[in-house]
């Protein structure tokens, strides 16, 4: 059989209400935000692949993914999703000494099915030469109640229509019906993966023929080699949404999307739209190449986040599929005024960074475009700032696309981008306090250099303000 594996070797704020007024006597001025817990930062675990983050309804997160050396199934559990990064991680089971699980060692995915906890993952024998690619989908169930505590034992073999390479499994439910999506190459169509669905009849069985979603056609798909991989699913605004990767596994591998109205029968491929352009690329201005492979989980407030894996720099020596620098990472995820979800760039190591809504002019950000600060409508992207501890407390705000700068506040009361090693027109004028905005969410920015003054909407233009006025209010979201 021709292996096309050589891939593998080498697969709205609010209106303007009135300003919340503070008891009397307490300046709002001086409600300081309480320190924020140090949140989560990207890269979330290092050297994790095709990571699954989850959040079970124990009030744990779980996370799995792939491992360097493909030579195990890992798991590690954390309270909060910043605990992820330094939580213990178990082994739950190795690959075999020989035989069809052997070797590689690929994209596991923990699943809690019928009370049973089930690892689906894709593995090939050992040995060497084109066989090692002989990867097909198979699972381990855990014995008892928690899966970090049990032991694993291998359940079997997923049972595909046909014997070829597969890979890349999930799970999830809609209407009752429990489906399988999966990645696989078909006889016939020369690709090295497409996508399937088909509702199943047991762990590793299927319940009806499969339907075939997806082919790699477009030409984000099929850089370097012809691939659908990696499905994920995620239900909002009365659509599913299936995310998948495409394309070789280094600087050009990528997200596209499915989208399918949740009354409509998932068995149907005509009933799923396509996206024409991938939703989620490499970014220079961010350093993350080859993002991919993704999950979806919700934060400790309930808010999407979307996780992957990338790296942090775009060439790459060797095959791709044995550089062990696809970190994890994560981050919000945004959705247009249709409710369709806005994927908009991998937003960079470092804390993760929030949006800035004006209080005072809904539907404006805190934005940036061609170098420049402003008030106003702008992609996702532009509007995303990371607030970085600064000398002596306070903090610096930098737009994600522009790391190496930061706002400054200006004697004239504008307030610029400049680079971080600039000199500043006064001291600390680069330097501002996050405070208490009078409600949750929202907060100001205290200039450290011009006492009582705040960043503040005026008009389009970002400018100093007093800061007890309701243009100095902004609403993190
Ligand atoms: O990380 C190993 C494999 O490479 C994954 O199963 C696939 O999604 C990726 O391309």
């Amino acid at each position: 059989m021709t292996h096309y594996l050589s891939r593998r070797a080498f697969a709205a704020t609010a209106a303007l209400l009135p300003v919340a007024c503070a008891p009397a006597g307490r300046s709002i001025l001086n409600a300081a935000t309480p320190p924020a817990a140090a949140g989560p930062a990207n890269p979330l675990v290092r050297q994790r692949a095709d990571a699954q983050i989850f959040r079970h309804d124990d009030g744990y997160y779980y996370m799995t993914g792939s491992v360097p050396e493909y030579d195990r199934l890992v798991l590690r559990r954390s309270r909060t999703l910043a605990g992820l990064s330094t939580a213990e991680e178990v082994v739950l089971w190795r690959h075999q000494a020989s035989g069809p699980m052997s070797g590689f060692i690929w994209a596991p995915e923990l699943h809690l099915i019928d009370g049973r906890w089930i690892v689906y993952f894709a593995a090939g024998p050992s040995g060497g030469g084109e066989d090692v690619f002989r990867i097909r989908t198979y699972a381990v169930v855990c014995d008892g109640p928690d899966p970090m505590e049990g032991r694993w034992a291998v359940l079997g073999r997923f049972e595909t229509p046909w014997d070829s390479f597969n890979l890349d499994s999930t799970v999830f439910s809609h209407r009752g019906t429990r489906y399988f999506a999966w990645a696989q190459r078909e006889p016939g169509i020369e690709t090295n993966s497409n996508l399937y669905i088909a509702p199943l009849a047991t762990p590793l069985t299927l319940a009806a023929k499969p339907a075939r979603l997806t082919v790699p056609t477009l030409d984000w798909e099929i850089r370097g080699f012809k691939v659908a991989e990696a499905p994920a699913v995620l239900h909002r605004n009365g659509r599913l949404f299936m995310t998948y990767s495409a394309s070789a596994t280094d600087a050009r591998y990528c997200l596209g999307l499915l989208t399918i109205d949740e009354d409509a029968n998932l068995m149907d491929p005509r009933a799923w739209t396509k996206s024409p352009t991938p939703v989620f690329t490499s970014c220079p201005e961010t350093s993350v190449y080859g993002p991919g492979h993704n999950s979806f989980t919700v934060d400790e407030q309930g808010r999407d986040i979307l996780v992957y894996h990338g790296r942090d720099y775009e060439a790459i020596e060797g095959d791709p599929l044995f550089n062990p620098d696809r970190h994890t990472r994560i981050q919000r995820l945004y959705y247009d005024a249709d409710g369709t979800p806005d994927f908009g760039v991998p937003v960079g190591n470092g804390p993760l960074p929030d949006r800035f809504a004006s209080l005072a002019r809904p539907g404006a950000w805190l934005a940036h475009e061609n170098g420049r600060a402003f008030v106003g409508a702008a992609a996702l992207a532009a509007t995303q700032f990371r607030t970085a501890p600064a000398p002596g407390g306070g903090i610096h705000l930098s737009p994600i696309l522009m790391p190496s700068h930061h706002l400054v506040a200006r004697p004239d009361g504008s307030i610029t981008i400049a680079p971080k090693d600039a000199s500043t027109p006064l001291p600390n004028a680069d330097i501002f306090e996050r405070v208490d905005g009078g409600a949750a969410d929202r907060v100001r920015f205290l200039s450290r250099a011009y006492p009582g003054r705040a960043i503040a909407a005026i008009g389009e233009a970002l400018r100093l303000a007093p800061a007890a006025e309701a243009v100095s209010i902004w609403v993190a979201i």
